[in-house]
């Protein structure tokens, strides 16, 4: 992660964290032991290795887990770094954990699973002896290192998976708004699509192939440094889905805090989890902005937009993040008002 005292470019609206903000934040923050029950950590971040964890949470408490873990790549997450392994080690490590993950679910609960090409095939194999494996997300990133000698890796994968049969699917809340290219007209009207302002759209079924987000990138205000950080919109289509408003969501690799932030404006309870201090201060400090900026780019109007949309999308009315005057006082706790970003 950069330091907060990079010079940054004059439209760069990368959210940072300064050491005066991290130390408060840092006092926000659960550790171990953890309180006992689920009140107590309702709407919390905690700093920690959730593995080690694992032990102090309660049982049956999550209709969503959201799980973002390290891809099996060397990568520096802060002071920690994640050594890429073979495949089986992966397999092994991830099943470790997971299976101890699986006492904490509801039996209602859905949950998704992140990865690259790679570590996909890993984490499936894992899912499929546990859980039921209803899909595979495949979501393009527009951004993506051309390679000499391979294909340019523009993609990653999302595995849903539910613990029974007995599981919510939203699917009305997670429409694509499309314009239509070819608009077909049957005696003289609009054959499923609408005649607009801006020109002809149609609400589509979402299907396992998103082609509407963008990772982010340091001219939104959604942006921080973390390395590996998914878009709020991406977060946005999981919990709409999967989960209803008062919902718990538990995400115990929360990184830069994407899960938790999109659970307070959507108004769902969440835990998140994260052992470098550093993100999980960047994460308390996203949740608390959120409470006064409640839009999330891509979605409004109650529906998700395709990319560069963005002149003919409804205009949200709460001000923007960075508008937002950033003085530590300001920092409300967790438990501020809830607000929904419809
Ligand atoms: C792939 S990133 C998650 C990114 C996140 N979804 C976001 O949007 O910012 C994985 C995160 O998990 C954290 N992490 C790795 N192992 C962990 C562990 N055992 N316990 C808690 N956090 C861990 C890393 O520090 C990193 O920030």
């Amino acid at each position: 992660m950069n330091g907060p005292n990079k010079p940054r470019a004059p439209r760069n609206r990368t959210l940072t964290l300064s050491e005066s903000e991290q130390t408060v934040l840092a006092q926000q923050l659960l550790r171990a032991p953890l309180p006992g029950g689920v009140a107590a950590l309702t709407d919390r971040i905690v700093c920690g290795d959730f593995i080690e964890l694992l032990p102090q949470l309660p049982k049956a408490f999550v209709d969503l887990l959201i799980l973002d873990p390290p891809y099996n790549l060397t990568k520096r997450f802060g002071a920690e770094s994640f050594r890429e392994r073979s495949l089986a080690e992966y397999e092994a490590w991830f099943a470790d954990w997971f299976v101890r993950v699986l006492p904490l679910l509801k039996p209602t609960a859905s949950l998704y699973v992140c990865g690259d090409w790679k570590s996909s095939a890993a984490v499936h194999r894992v899912l499929d002896r546990h859980v039921i494996v209803r899909n595979r997300i495949t979501w393009e990133r527009e951004k993506g290192r051309g390679a000499k000698t391979n294909w340019k890796n523009a993609s990653e994968d999302i595995w849903f998976a539910t613990v029974s049969n007995a599981y919510r699917f939203n699917v009305d809340a997670v429409k694509l708004k499309r314009r239509v290219i070819a608009p077909y007209r049957e005696n003289g009207q609009p054959k499923d699509w609408q005649d607009e302002a801006d020109g002809p759209f149609r609400l589509t079924h979402p299907s396992n192939l998103w082609t509407d987000l963008t990772v982010p990138f340091w001219s939104m205000p959604e942006n921080t440094d973390h390395p590996t950080q998914k878009p709020e919109k991406l977060m946005a289509k999981l919990l709409l889905a999967s989960s209803r408003e008062g919902d718990f969501v538990f995400d115990p690799f929360l990184g830069s805090g994407t899960t938790a932030v999109v659970a307070r404006k959507l108004g769902r309870r969440f835990l998140g989890i994260e052992m470098e201090e550093r993100f999980a201060c960047l994460a308390a400090k996203r949740v608390a902005l959120a409470n006064d900026a409640p839009s999330i780019q891509g979605y409004t109007g109650g529906v998700f937009w395709e990319r560069n949309t963005l002149n003919v999308q409804p205009k949200p009315t709460t001000p923007a993040a960075d508008a937002h005057p950033m003085l530590l006082e300001s920092l409300a706790p967790y438990r501020a008002t809830k607000s929904k970003a419809k």
